[in-house]
């Protein structure tokens, strides 16, 4: 089968990325990391492409007159590499309409918290601030919105008494880096298919 070939966009550390690459690279999925974009010239996850000689490149908003020029070098870069899915691993901004319609329904994102509940930058500290006893993490499809796109997997954790914001992450996070590889195997294998928002594995 032809690998199916993977973007990554990522602002920060990494884990998830260096996931991918792992289940990428064991053969786990039919499918390659091909290129990671970073919007942060100093990101962890740019040195961790680079050491698995991947293509990894910087794209400085601040070099841009407007978001959507910043996004069209970001898909200028994704076409180059005849990428197929984008994978959001830790990007920490907004998707606009430029990326949106470049890709569309190939865009696909991790939260750290049982989505719809506790959208945003800190899923894991407002679902411990609410008290709720089960969460987890949600792999979705992107849209326009913050965290709203058609979910396509889920996993639970328990929250402990005990948990603080930084165990309860902890916790998540080893999920999160066996669910994202799920989840692009099911889009990998054509296994994903979307009726209205939700999203049914065939
Ligand atoms: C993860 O918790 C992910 O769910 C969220 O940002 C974090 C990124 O971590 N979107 P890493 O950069 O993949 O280690």
């Amino acid at each position: 089968m032809e690998k199916l070939r993977l973007g990554v966009l990522a602002s920060g550390r990494g884990s998830n990325l260096q996931s991918i690459m792992d289940a990428c690279g064991n053969g786990d999925i039919p499918a390659e990391v091909v290129v990671v974009i970073s919007d942060q010239g100093t990101a962890l996850a740019l040195e961790r492409a680079r050491k698995a000689g991947i293509a990894a490149h910087f794209v400085d908003i601040k070099s841009f007159s407007d978001k959507a020029a910043y996004e069209q070098t970001i898909v200028d870069i994704l076409k180059q590499n005849q990428v197929q899915l984008v994978c959001l691993a830790g990007y920490m901004r907004l998707v606009g309409p430029t990326l949106l319609q470049a890709f569309h329904n190939q865009i696909m994102n991790i939260h750290p918290a049982l989505l719809p509940s506790f959208p945003g930058r800190h899923g894991q500290l407002d679902a411990l601030n609410y008290g709720v006893k089960v969460s987890g993490c949600t792999v979705h499809f992107v849209d326009e919105g913050m965290d709203t796109g058609p979910i396509i997997l889920q996993t639970t954790v328990p929250v402990l008494d005990d948990d603080n914001e930084e165990t309860l992450a902890a916790r998540i996070l080893e999920q999160e880096h066996q669910l994202y590889p799920r989840a692009i195997k099911l889009f990998a294998e054509g296994r994903l298919k979307l009726q209205g928002r939700r999203v049914v594995v065939i």
